[in-house]
């Protein structure tokens, strides 16, 4: 068992927001994996830690998201009226088909393999020319002033998001995720979402207005011209949903860049491989997705009596927490220190894209924004130095795993 996790009896196996988690989760997840791999928490969720529940609650159609369920068990039934909420309802990500279908459908072309890889050109551009901007400098936070410009360039050129109303989202507040969180959100952590998501409201309002007066070819005025045509979405799916996108387009991959970055630094024998290596890239990006996934868990209900799973009973109802983190590093599945970084590894497939119906949209994007990133960074600073890799300031938030910040020199 690992130096970190004292095993005392009365702490809780599943603690998600402590400190000592959010710092780093794996010992505690080999635990859970060893001691009660399907564990029934303080919150009434059952957490699913090993590879074998974990893939099979993503695809197995017994499970789905139940969301308005799920949430008015867990916080009462006023809670959809919370805006916040209220528009979670309406995300693909919290719906089970026929609504599922629907609005994936609507989005899906955007998100294929040919159509990302068209989009390689412009994602070097933009990490060249933030490159260009900071390299005089000598020194730079690899989130703030690196990670986080390139995913959210893309998604607002997917969007539709006009150059000029970017900047508010550059400066932007990156606080959101607490929502997925499998811990409950207090009053206080409610109202502070529900104005983020006023906020983020108000203003893809007034782009569905612009894109509505001028269409152009983005997903906004796909999803806008869906809504008033063919009424294939309502307007509150159509402000979820683009919301949604805005949200899962960035925040992860700015933590896959940041927290494949640290991998790299804290294992200088993985990044001379690579610098001296750069052909690995692709293979260390699925490593690096599996060593450190900037989504650690995602969520399904019963939908009925599950009489087995890993030896527990699943009533109808019931909420499984699927342990992302955890599954990737099962030694079931990789035998080979799945605690250790390594860019050569074979057969890596990590499950930090989900699985089944719900398997992220923008997979695909993600790889090629971090591949891209990564290997142009290493390129063009190579002697890049953290200042602290040992104890960088970890976000305090779960299921979005990623750094506040990653101070760099060179
Ligand atoms: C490293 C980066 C990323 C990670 C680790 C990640 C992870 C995930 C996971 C785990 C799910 C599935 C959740 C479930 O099964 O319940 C998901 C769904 C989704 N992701 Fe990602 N994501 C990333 C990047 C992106 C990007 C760049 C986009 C869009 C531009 C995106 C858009 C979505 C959408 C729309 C869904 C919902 C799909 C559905 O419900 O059918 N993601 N993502």
């Amino acid at each position: 068992m690992n130096e970190h996790v004292q095993s005392t009896g009365s702490e809780p196996l599943f603690n998600p927001l402590a400190p000592e988690y959010i710092r780093n989760p794996y010992p505690y997840y080999e635990r859970l994996r060893t001691m009660d791999p399907v564990h029934l928490n303080v919150h009434g969720a059952f957490v699913a830690s090993r590879h074998a529940e974990v893939s099979l609650v993503m695809r197995d159609k017994r499970f789905g998201k139940d969301f308005s369920e799920r949430t008015i068990r867990r916080y009462g039934p006023k809670i959809m009226e919370e805006p916040a909420f209220r528009s979670m309802s309406h995300w693909m990500l919290q719906q089970d088909p026929p609504d599922h279908t629907r609005l994936r459908g609507l989005v899906v072309k955007a998100f294929t393999a040919r159509r990302v890889e068209d989009m390689r050109p412009r994602i070097q551009q933009v990490v060249d020319e933030t490159l260009d901007r900071i390299i005089p400098q000598g020194k730079m936070d690899l989130i703030e002033d690196f990670a986080f410009r390139l995913p959210v360039t893309i998604i607002c050129d997917m969007l539709g998001i006009p150059e000029e109303h970017r900047e508010a989202f550059y400066n932007g507040s990156r606080d959101g995720g607490r929502l997925l969180d499998p811990v409950p959100l207090s009053p206080e952590e409610i109202k502070q979402a529900n104005a983020g998501n006023v906020m983020a409201a108000m203003y893809f309002h007034q782009l569905f207005e612009l894109r509505r007066k001028q269409p152009g070819d983005d997903l906004t005025t796909q999803l806008v011209q869906a809504e008033e045509n063919g009424h294939k979405l309502t307007n509150e799916e159509l402000t979820a949903n683009i919301i949604l996108l805005f949200g899962a387009g960035h925040e992860t991959t700015v933590n896959l860049i940041g927290n494949g970055l640290l991998a790299l630094h804290r294992n200088p024998d993985q990044l001379a491989l690579l610098k001296a290596n750069p052909g690995l890239i692709t293979n260390a990006i699925e490593e690096f997705l599996r060593y450190d996934s900037s989504v650690q868990a995602t969520g399904r209900v019963a939908l009925e009596d599950i009489e087995d799973l890993g030896g527990k009973r699943i009533p109808k109802g019931e909420t499984v927490l699927c342990l992302l983190g955890s599954a990737n590093h099962d030694p079931a599945v990789y035998p080979d220190h799945p605690e250790k970084l390594d860019i050569r590894r074979p057969n890596v497939k990590p499950l930090s894209f989900g699985g089944g119906i719900h398997f992220c949209l923008g997979a695909q994007l993600a790889r090629i924004e971090a591949e891209i990133a990564i290997s142009t960074l290493l390129r063009r600073i190579p002697d890049l130095r953290l200042d602290d890799a040992e104890n960088p300031e970890w976000r305090p938030t779960f299921v979005l795993r990623g750094l506040k910040c990653l101070p760099a020199s060179w």
